[in-house]
């Protein structure tokens, strides 16, 4: 396994798999802090392509000025060591000034989407998100690039930018992993101390719930939110900050639900930490669902 910190290099060594050795090459794009979510991907990207590319990288355009981008978890040592056992290729894991030069300039934005349930309390996020994601399919130019549905709307956007921008890679969602108490892993599942994690659970409990009365014949997006919100509040450590009850490509809020794919997205504070989860309703058969621009 290689680690690589210059755009150049990945670039390169990238080519020349494609070209000379005609390898197919899987990207999981991470922040690093490696957990069983991301580790889920890598393991789908190992078994789809012949070679594959990690890259570790808290990307600071996506952080908000009073989020935690100087507290985000780092340890590459550890995360090397998780990758190597995993048989990865290359870790792409660049300094900021590598990725954003001082006259950096150029930022993509995908429009309306962006704006709605995580954009609203996190303008500029998936500007950064859709930024920095759009430099690594450019410097890697994979055939696969794996993102988890825990993000749910990071990975509408994603494909959305994929699709209008005509990327070359194909997009593959893998569904979230949970802890045994059904609390989604997340890296900032390190913040909470372990009361915390445990109330923490009450979120996925809510979607579960929510799913139930689905399943009983609810139509009603308001009641199924209704739902969710009061399972919640069972939960004191829990605050709810949203919940939304959306089609599950365009995000659009729905009222009366019907036979497409439907997501329930939550964000929740405990404590000081934001953790977001979703569910989907009417999901397609398959587990991984995948597009390309
Ligand atoms: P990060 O939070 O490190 O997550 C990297 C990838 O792992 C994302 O696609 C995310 O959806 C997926 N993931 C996280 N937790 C998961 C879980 N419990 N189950 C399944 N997949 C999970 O998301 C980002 O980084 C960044 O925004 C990034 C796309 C790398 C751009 O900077």
């Amino acid at each position: 396994m290689e680690i690589i910190s210059r755009r150049q290099r990945m670039s390169s060594v990238a080519r020349k798999l494609r070209r000379e050795q005609d390898r197919t090459i899987g990207l999981v794009p991470t922040m690093g802090a490696l957990h069983e979510g991301h580790l889920s991907l890598v393991r789908e990207a190992r078994r789809m392509c012949d070679k594959v590319v990690v890259s570790v990288f808290v990307n600071p355009t996506q952080f908000g000025p009073s989020e935690d981008f100087e507290h985000y978890p780092r340890d590459l040592t550890k995360d090397t060591a998780l990758l190597t056992d995993y048989n990865v290729d290359y870790i792409f894991a660049p300094n900021p000034e590598e990725i954003y030069p001082k006259d950096f300039s150029t930022y993509v934005n995908v429009g309306g989407l962006s704006k709605l349930l995580e954009g609203e309390s996190r303008p500029g996020h998936f500007r950064g998100v859709a930024t920095i994601v759009a430099i690594l399919l450019n410097t890697v130019r994979p055939d696969f690039a794996f993102f988890g549905q825990k993000d749910a709307q990071q990975a509408v956007i994603i494909k959305r930018m994929v699709r209008d921008l005509a990327f070359d890679t194909e997009i593959v969602v893998l569904p979230t992993v949970r802890e045994d108490s059904g609390l989604a892993i997340s890296s900032r599942n390190l913040y909470l101390d372990s009361e915390e994690q445990q109330s923490a659970a009450v979120i996925n409990r809510a979607l579960k719930q929510a799913k139930e009365v689905f399943k009983k014949g609810e139509r009603h997006a308001g009641k199924l939110a209704e739902v969710v919100r009061s399972t919640v509040e069972t939960e004191p450590r829990v605050r709810l900050d949203y919940v939304s009850v959306v089609d599950a490509e365009t995000l659009e809020r729905l009222d009366k639900l019907d036979e497409r794919p439907i997501l329930i997205a939550v964000a929740a504070y405990v404590g000081k930490t934001r953790l977001i989860d979703n569910t989907i309703l009417n999901k397609a058969k398959k587990d991984a669902t995948t597009s390309k621009g």
